[in-house]
């Protein structure tokens, strides 16, 4: 594989995608990236200029898009209006960009016989109820409850489609919540950490009872490579780490981390049609494809995470005035 098309390269999981790639191949990548509020050219800037390409453009240009693929060994793509918080405030981005994009990818990649891996979620399968021992499969059923996780879900079905009618060489996986260095201050880790560092304080939704399942982005990004490289065309994989965590005990965490008392947070408004929990059965990825995950300490990759946003406060600290903002006018 020579050249790696990178959408979404100079946001959270694609930067660190870049990075993965550039330190474990001897690929090139070309990343498309429109830098919406989301993304941030300055997380690319310390990358080889003679492996890595930025090029500032949109996913739904038809043209551009064809022009790029076809110079291209892969796609993966991650581009996408990501944040639950903003598809409740205007879906229409998302609309247009998770599944207009991902349209606009499947034709291109269609035309030229490019090999594709599409990045998704678990929110796709909707939520498990915080006493249920079950655990997302690659057999769930889609039930999606947000406008971000319901176009990411038609994203997801279009691959299928495109697979399956055309004969497009694609693969799809479904991760769960990631954490680490490079993530926009408006999701939770990044917020609270930030929010402490700032001298506020953190915030949690509701009563916090709500379970996530972490992983760290390095262990995402190796699974999304060995599913990119060995993967059978046509699957979706699960990838997953088996991190579940409720809300309360990460920012309790992060509390510890950084000092401070337990119990130096706020309760805020909880998000409208909240999911409870997510929570994922990776044993396909890990059996078939020989996929494992690394960071085994939660605390550890906390820990490591939240010394990245204290040495790289001028990555974060123009965005937080703004997000928090937002935040406020929502109770939240
Ligand atoms: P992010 O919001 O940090 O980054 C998204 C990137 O896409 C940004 O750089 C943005 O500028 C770019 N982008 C947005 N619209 C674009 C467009 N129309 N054309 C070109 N570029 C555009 O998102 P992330 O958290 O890195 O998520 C990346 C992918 O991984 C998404 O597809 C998301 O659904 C999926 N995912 C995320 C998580 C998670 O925990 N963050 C978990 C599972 C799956
Ligand atoms: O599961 C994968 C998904 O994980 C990805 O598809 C999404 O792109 C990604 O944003 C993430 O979605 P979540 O909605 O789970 O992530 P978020 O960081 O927004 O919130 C995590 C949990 O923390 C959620 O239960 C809401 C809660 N929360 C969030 C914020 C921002 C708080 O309690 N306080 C906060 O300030």
């Amino acid at each position: 594989m020579k050249t790696v098309l990178v959408t979404g390269g100079a946001g959270f999981i694609g930067t660190n995608f870049v990075r993965w790639v550039l330190g474990h191949t001897d690929a090139a990548v070309v990343v498309l990236d429109k830098l919406t509020y989301a993304g941030n050219a300055h997380s690319l800037d310390d990358l080889p200029a003679d492996r890595v390409r930025l090029v500032v453009g949109d996913i739904c240009d038809a043209p551009l898009v064809d022009s790029l693929v076809g110079q291209a060994d892969a796609v993966v793509h991650f581009a996408a209006e990501s944040h639950n918080d903003n598809s409740l405030l205007d879906p229409s981005p998302f609309v247009t960009t998770n599944l207009v994009g991902t349209y606009t990818l499947l034709e291109a990649v269609r035309r030229h016989g490019t090999r594709y891996h599409h990045i998704s979620t678990d929110e796709v399968y909707g939520d498990l109820e915080l006493d249920d021992p079950a655990r997302f499969t690659e057999a769930t059923q889609y039930n999606p409850s947000s406008p971000y996780s319901s176009t990411k879900a038609g994203s997801d079905l279009l691959v299928r489609a495109w697979v399956r009618s055309f004969g497009v060489k694609a693969t799809i996986s479904n991760c769960s919540n990631n954490y680490g260095p490079y993530q926009h201050i408006e999701k939770f880790i990044p917020r609270q950490i930030t929010n402490v560092l700032s001298g506020r304080r953190p915030k949690l939704y509701g009563t916090g009872a709500n379970v996530r399942d972490w992983i760290h982005v390095d262990d995402h990004n190796a699974a999304v490579w060995t599913i990119l490289t060995r993967g059978r065309i046509g699957e979706t994989y699960l990838i997953g780490a088996d991190g579940e965590k409720n809300n309360r005990e990460v920012i309790e965490e992060i509390l510890r981390l950084l000092g401070r008392p337990a119990d130096a947070y706020d309760l805020v408004a909880d998000r409208p049609g909240h999911d409870l929990r997510y929570a994922i059965d990776s044993t396909k990825l890990r059996t078939e494809l020989g996929w494992a995950p690394q960071y085994r300490s939660f605390s550890e990759g906390l820990a490591a995470t939240i010394t990245w946003y204290e040495a790289h406060e001028a990555w974060w600290h123009d965005a937080k005035a703004a997000t928090e903002a937002k935040y406020a006018q929502q109770g939240q």
